[in-house]
């Protein structure tokens, strides 16, 4: 389950992101003859593989077909979509959810909604590019504060307030940085948004499943200010799909003007039973997360004892910054070599002289992997 093999790893490299990704076909695919441990997937709850989430989509499979065959306002609607709105609803303590097809329409849709070109949009530098597209699409004046930066942001709050007759102003982040590892302090972050009146949406993408109380995100238990959240079932849900939680009024108006939740296909039916059975099943393991953060915890000492900078944060993404692009793609080769599956990621996607090994833990990861990877990473 967590190996991955051979042809499965030559269409992996296919897919890397960035300009330079052909160049890495031809450099380390050839000599990849063997299963890798995967410490790349953001399939963190090793639930990709799970029988229950197979069963339960091939069960609505077999009953409602493959796909939805229409949009959610037309004929798309189906039982299973309602069940896991409303038990995502429950669990996470928000008023509304509504289900998208992904994570970066979502996001689109999400932004959009609380934006216009009347607003001033505050957001993270490092947020991701669905989140920067749906400001850009809004037509809202955009800044961007520095990550994680809340001087920055009230700072830059405090001129928008002072300066601006515009709406309420939204900041937009996400919870755990899938290239850093790095988390904002959403508690902090949402009663600054309430002193200036902002409004907040956070992106919990990488959290959710994971960190936050019983895996219910960074956000859970706080009400303050977040209007939105948006999460996703591609990564520890083990599936596909994505929503929206938020207050009635925003559900409403997604309902009323979201181009991107109105006209496009609802979520395939057979996904929306895998997330719902991933849900069950980590509100039966409530302690899954705690248990992989306590293993990243452990991983995180390991490497500073080796002599590595503490990757920042505290989830389950270990950021290990090492530099130059070459530099870093030594060090995925040498991870091959020893077995391991990390990929190097570098500009576009991360700043100049910043290129990175990303590190991801997973629940079923062998114990041997983190001797495999300090063995690995010794070789300077
Ligand atoms: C922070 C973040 N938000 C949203 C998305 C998009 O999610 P999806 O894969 O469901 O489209 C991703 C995926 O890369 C992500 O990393």
């Amino acid at each position: 389950m967590n190996q991955i093999p051979p042809e499965r790893l030559r269409k992996i490299r296919t897919w890397l992101p960035g300009p330079k990704s052909s160049e890495l076909i031809s450099t380390t695919c050839n000599r990849v003859d063997r299963p890798l441990i995967d410490l790349a997937s953001n399939d963190y709850l090793g639930l990709n593989n799970h029988e229950k989430l197979i069963k339960a989509a091939t069960n609505v499979m077999n009953t409602e077909g493959v796909g939805a065959g229409g949009s959610r306002l037309v004929t798309g609607t189906r039982p299973i979509h309602i069940a896991l709105e409303e038990r995502l609803a429950h669990w996470l303590g928000r008023a509304n959810v509504l289900l998208f097809p992904s994570g970066f329409q979502a996001n689109l849709a999400g932004v959009i909604t609380m934006s216009n070109r009347h607003t001033t949009v505050l957001i993270d530098r490092l947020a991701h590019h669905s989140l920067l597209l749906g400001v850009k699409a809004s037509g809202s004046k955009i800044q961007r504060y520095k990550h994680n930066n809340l001087q920055d942001l009230e700072q830059r709050l405090t001129k928008c307030t002072q300066t601006s007759s515009d709406e309420s102003p939204v900041v937009i982040t996400e919870s755990l940085f899938s290239m850093e590892g790095t988390s904002p302090s959403i508690k902090e972050l949402a009663q600054l948004c309430n002193i200036y009146g902002a409004r907040l949406m956070v992106d919990e993408a990488h959290a959710l499943g994971v960190m936050g109380s019983k895996g219910r995100g960074l956000c859970h238990g706080i009400k303050d200010s977040i209007e939105i959240i948006s999460g996703t079932f591609g990564k520890a849900f083990g599936g596909g799909g994505a929503f929206l939680a938020s207050n009635k009024d925003i559900k409403e108006q997604i309902l009323q003007n979201s181009g991107a939740f109105k006209y496009t296909t609802a979520l395939a039916p057979p996904l929306a039973a895998a997330a719902l059975a991933a849900l069950e099943l980590i509100q039966d393991n409530p302690q899954w997360g705690e248990e992989l953060l306590s293993k990243a915890n452990d991983w995180r000492n390991l490497l500073v004892q080796k002599g590595w900078s503490r990757p920042p944060g505290h989830g389950q993404i270990l950021s290990l910054e090492i530099g130059s692009d070459q530099n870093a793609l030594n060090a995925q080769n040498q991870l091959e070599k020893a077995g391991l599956l990390s990929v190097a990621i570098r500009p576009p996607t991360v700043p100049e002289n910043t290129a990175r090994l990303r590190i991801v833990l997973r629940r079923n990861l062998p114990d041997q992997a983190i001797d495999n990877l300090i063995n690995a990473l010794a070789f300077e």
